[in-house]
């Protein structure tokens, strides 16, 4: 077993869902848990679990394993001393007489996944990140977790931008998608959601802060993704982006975003970043719940040899997901979809559009 790539809340809870399963399910049973993700597997750092490392780590975040970014681009080139990644892996997966690799890890771990597993391996994996943006499931554990903790912070803030009467940015993780900004912002009633998905036209952003200072109202939240991008950016190539972004003084988007409003409106800015205190403290019980579950169905696909496949879900009900399936796709948010639809009836404004 291993996790892989950036934390979240609820690996533990799931690792300890496939625990469980397999202890309650087969006669005999033995875990290897490899430390700091696929670093581990590559060169043999790993230690026998017992039942009772499991015991009492549903509640705890973080990963009992460690994990570590390895990315997929560079397993197939040498480590510095001449190291073949892949067939390392292989040849710890051989050595410890493996029956299944256990992989809990987000899109580029599932990369690798399914690299090992079309190199021979049997692998069973598990959606988690607080990006929610794997293809193959409604849901990743961690996201739920990661939401109530972006929520709480645009809450906090709403309180102090109504005493002062300011223009606040709440700057979300997700990387280059926006779906724990929009839950987040909507749950925390912001009222501008800028996310990658959705390319911002600043003037549009500021009507709509004039407009509310027009209704008298003395403050705006602005909940912008850490992937955000204008307009202009988003008709820019890789290229002419990368080299757009070289002599930027920035050190996120929020900060270019407060810039141009404070520039345009004369509003007092103020920029709060959570950072990766949305990957940090205990699962909520949505993420323990669906780790439970997600982790049982894992166990139960090793123990029926079902391997090369995710444990995900749709509408609610478990899935299983070929890995060849998963890999190397994200999930984006449809800008047309019905969550969108609806912000934008409540009067969200994503700065796409001119103001009604
Ligand atoms: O993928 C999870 C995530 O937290 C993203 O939301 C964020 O962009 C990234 O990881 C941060 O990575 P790191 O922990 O390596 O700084």
């Amino acid at each position: 077993m291993l996790t892989s790539g950036g934390d979240c809340q609820s690996l533990n809870a799931t690792m300890r869902g496939v625990a469980k399963t397999l202890y309650a399910n087969v006669e005999d049973v033995t875990i290897f848990g490899f430390e700091e993700g696929y670093r581990g597997l590559i060169y043999g750092e790993y230690r026998k679990l017992q039942s009772s490392d499991f015991s009492g780590i549903l509640t705890e975040g973080g990963t009992i394993l460690g994990t570590s970014r390895q990315p997929f681009k560079l397993m197939r080139t040498p480590d510095e001393n001449g190291l073949d990644k892949v067939e390392a892996m292989k040849s710890t997966y051989r050595k410890l007489r493996l029956d299944c690799l256990v992989m809990l890890g987000g899109n580029g771990s599932h990369k690798t996944a399914n690299l090992l597993s079309e190199e021979g391996l049997n692998v069973v994996t598990l959606p988690k990140t607080i990006d929610n943006d794997l293809w193959g499931t409604d849901m990743t554990f961690g996201f739920q977790s990661a939401v109530n903790i972006a929520t709480n912070a645009i809450d906090c803030i709403h309180t102090t931008a109504a005493s002062h009467g300011r223009v606040f940015i709440v700057e979300v993780m997700g990387h280059k998608v926006g779906w724990l900004t929009l839950h987040a912002g909507i749950a925390g009633g912001a009222d501008i959601i800028l996310i990658p998905e959705i390319p911002y036209n600043i003037n549009y952003v500021v009507d709509a802060i004039n407009k509310r200072k027009k209704q008298g109202k003395r403050f705006t939240i602005l909940a912008v993704a850490e992937g955000a991008i204008s307009k202009e950016d988003a008709a820019l190539s890789k290229k002419e982006f990368k080299e757009k972004r070289k002599d930027w003084k920035y050190p996120s988007i929020s900060y270019e975003v407060g810039r141009q409003i404070q520039e345009k409106t004369g509003q007092e800015i103020r920029i709060t970043v959570p950072g990766h205190m949305q990957r940090g403290g205990e699962p909520c019980p949505y993420d323990r719940v669906l780790s439970t579950r997600l982790g049982a169905a894992a166990a139960e696909m090793i123990i029926n040899k079902e391997y090369g496949h995710m444990a995900g879900i749709r509408n609610g009900e478990i899935v299983k997901v070929p890995l060849s399936e998963v890999a190397g796709k994200l999930k984006t948010i449809d800008p047309d979809c019905s969550s969108i639809k609806e912000a934008k009836l409540v009067g969200i404004c994503f700065g796409d559009e001119p103001l009604k």
